[in-house]
C-alpha cells in the first residue's frame, strides 16, 4: 500500500501510533512491533483504556498529575481563561493577571529570597534557563571564567541539548554531548555504595569528591552545581543524611551557585510545596520546577532566582536575553494557580506527610520477594529495584527487560507503574488513599511473583 493509501484509511489509534508517532525515550525498532495501551480517559486516581480497562495511576501520568485527573474546576478555570484571554505575549512591558499572580504565589512559597520567576515551557527549559542565567550572572559580575557546571551521575535534568548533557552520561550515548564545561560527580545512592561503608562515611566521600573536583577545576572557574533533591528518573535516589546541606555549604564556601531541580519533588510529592528547605534544610540560589506546578494539565515550567542574583542582573550591561513565546502562558498559569489552590485547600501536603509512611512501609514489605533488591524513596516518590542476584546486587541483562515485564503483569491486574530499565517507579496522585496503597502493594507482589516464575520457566537464573 502506498503512503497516500495508508493515510486515506481510517486507522486504529494503535496503528496510527505505530506508523507515525515517535515516543520519547524508546527503542524505536521494538516499538514498531509492541502493543499499545491506549488511554482514552481519566478521573481521580484512575485512567481508562480504549478497551474499557481501568487502571490505578501509580505513576501520576509522569510524576506530574498531583491533584488527580479530570478535575471539573480545572476544566472550568482553563476554559474561562481561554474565553477571557487565550494568549498574549509576555515580552516587553506586556503582562497578564494569570502570569503576574502566579509569579507572586510562587514567591510566597519559595525558601529564602527566591522571589523572581522566569516561566518556561517545562522542566528541561527551566534547567536550561537556570544554567544560562548562572553564566549571565557571573558574566555581569566580571567573573567570566566561571563557566563550569557540576552535575551528577544518574541525574535527569531534561532533554534539550544542554540538559541532556547535564543528565546522566548515558543519556547522550550515541548522541553528542556538550562536554566542554559539564562535569559529573557520583550519584549519592546508598544501595550501591561501596561494601562496608557506613552512610556517614559514604556522605563524607561524596563531599570529598566534590572538594576534589573544585580544586581540580579551580573554584574561580565553576558557575554552578545542579541537583535534584531526590534523583527521580535516575532511580529515586535519596541522598545520605546531611549530604545536600553539606553540598550547599560547600557551594557557598566557594561562591558556586546551587541550583535545586525540583521538577518532581515540588508541589506536594514529598509533602511540601517546595522540598529544598522544608525537607532537606537547604536554601538554593535557583529552584527549577515544572510537572506538579500545573499537575500536568497544561505544560509549564519555572526557574526561580534569588533577589541576590536578580540584583546583579537588573544592573546588567547586557539584556536579559532569555525567555520563550509561551513564558507565562495565561492558560498554563491559570491551571497552575487552580492546581495550587486545590493542593492548599485540600491540604494535600499534610495528606502526603500522613500517608507517606504507610506507602513506604507497604512497598518495603516487598523486600522479602525474589527479584527485589531494594525499595527506596520518600513519601509519594518511590521505586523498586530488581536484581538477578540479591546478595551480589547483580542486574539482569537489558534483554530481560525486567522492569517492563513486571509492568505488564501490573497492567493485567489494573495498575500502571513506570518501567525504567531494572526499576519500577511509583509517583501516584497525592490524593492516593490507604486502600489504594494496599492495592498497589498487593498487585506489585503478585506481578513480581509471576515474573519470577516466568523467568525460572525460561531458564533465567534468579538468586
Ligand atoms: C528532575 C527533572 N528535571 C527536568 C525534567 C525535564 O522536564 P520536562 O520533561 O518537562 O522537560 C524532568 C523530567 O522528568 C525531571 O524529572
Amino acid at each position: 500500500m502506498t503512503l497516500a493509501g495508508i493515510k486515506a484509511q481510517p486507522m486504529a489509534t494503535a496503528d496510527m501510533d505505530r506508523r507515525y508517532n515517535l515516543h520519547p525515550f524508546t527503542n524505536l525498532g521494538l516499538m514498531e512491533k509492541s502493543e499499545r495501551t491506549v488511554i482514552v480517559g481519566a478521573k481521580g486516581n484512575y485512567v481508562f483504556g480504549e478497551d474499557g480497562r481501568k487502571f490505578l495511576d501509580g505513576l501520576g501520568g509522569m510524576w506530574c498529575v498531583n491533584i488527580g485527573h479530570g478535575r471539573e474546576e480545572m476544566a472550568e478555570a482553563i476554559a474561562d481563561q481561554i474565553r477571557t484571554l487565550d494568549y498574549y505575549s509576555p515580552f516587553d512591558d506586556l503582562t497578564t493577571p494569570a502570569m503576574a499572580t502566579l509569579a507572586a504565589a510562587l514567591a510566597r512559597h519559595t525558601p529564602g529570597s527566591l522571589n523572581r520567576v522566569l516561566f518556561t515551557t517545562g522542566g528541561s527549559t527551566a534547567a536550561d534557563s537556570a544554567i544560562r542565567i548562572a553564566h549571565h550572572y557571573f558574566e555581569q559580575l566580571g567573573q567570566k571564567s566561571r563557566r563550569h557546571i557540576i552535575s551528577r551521575d544518574r541525574a535527569y535534568h531534561g532533554s534539550t541539548y544542554l540538559t541532556a548533557s547535564l543528565s546522566d552520561r548515558s543519556y547522550c550515548d550515541g548522541w553528542l554531548r556538550e562536554a566542554g564545561f559539564i562535569h559529573h560527580l557520583r550519584a549519592p545512592g546508598l544501595y550501591r555504595r561501596p561494601d562496608g561503608m557506613s552512610e556517614a562515611e559514604f556522605a563524607d566521600s561524596l563531599i570529598e569528591e566534590f572538594e576534589a573536583k573544585i580544586s581540580e577545576l579551580g573554584a574561580e572557574n565553576i558557575a554552578a552545581f545542579i541537583a535534584e533533591p531526590i534523583q527521580g528518573s535516575g532511580g529515586v535516589i535519596v541522598p545520605p543524611e546531611g549530604y545536600l546541606k553539606r553540598m550547599r555549604e560547600t557551594c557557598r564556601k566557594y561562591g558556586i551557585l546551587y541550583i535545586s531541580d525540583e521538577v518532581v519533588t515540588a508541589f506536594g510529592r514529598l509533602g511540601h510545596i517546595f522540598a529544598s528547605e522544608a525537607e532537606f534544610g537547604i536554601v538554593p540560589d535557583i529552584i527549577t520546577s515544572a510537572k506538579g506546578l500545573t499537575s500536568g494539565y497544561i505544560p509549564l515550567g519555572a526557574a526561580i532566582i534569588s533577589d541576590e542574583i536578580y540584583e546583579v542582573l537588573r544592573g546588567a550591561h547586557s539584556y536579559f536575553n532569555t525567555g520563550f513565546t509561551y513564558s507565562g502562558h495565561a492558560v498554563a498559569c491559570t491551571a497552575a494557580l487552580k492546581s495550587l489552590e486545590i493542593i492548599e485547600r485540600e491540604k494535600l501536603c499534610d495528606h502526603v506527610r500522613a500517608i507517606g509512611p504507610r506507602f513506604e512501609g507497604a512497598l518495603a514489605g516487598l523486600r522479602d520477594l525474589p527479584l527485589v533488591g531494594d525499595v527506596r524513596g520518600r513519601r509519594l516518590m518511590m521505586c523498586v529495584e530488581y536484581v538477578a542476584d540479591k546478595a551480589r546486587k547483580e542486574l539482569f541483562t537489558d534483554e530481560t527487560r525486567i522492569g517492563k515485564r513486571i509492568w505488564r503483569h501490573c497492567q493485567k491486574r489494573g495498575l500502571l507503574v513506570r518501567p525504567l530499565a531494572h526499576l519500577n517507579v511509583l509517583s501516584p496522585p497525592l490524593t492516593l488513599n490507604e486502600g489504594e496503597i494496599d492495592f498497589i502493594a498487593e498487585v506489585l507482589r503478585a506481578a513480581i511473583i509471576d515474573t519470577a516464575d516466568e523467568l525460572v520457566r525460561e531458564g533465567v537464573r534468579v538468586a
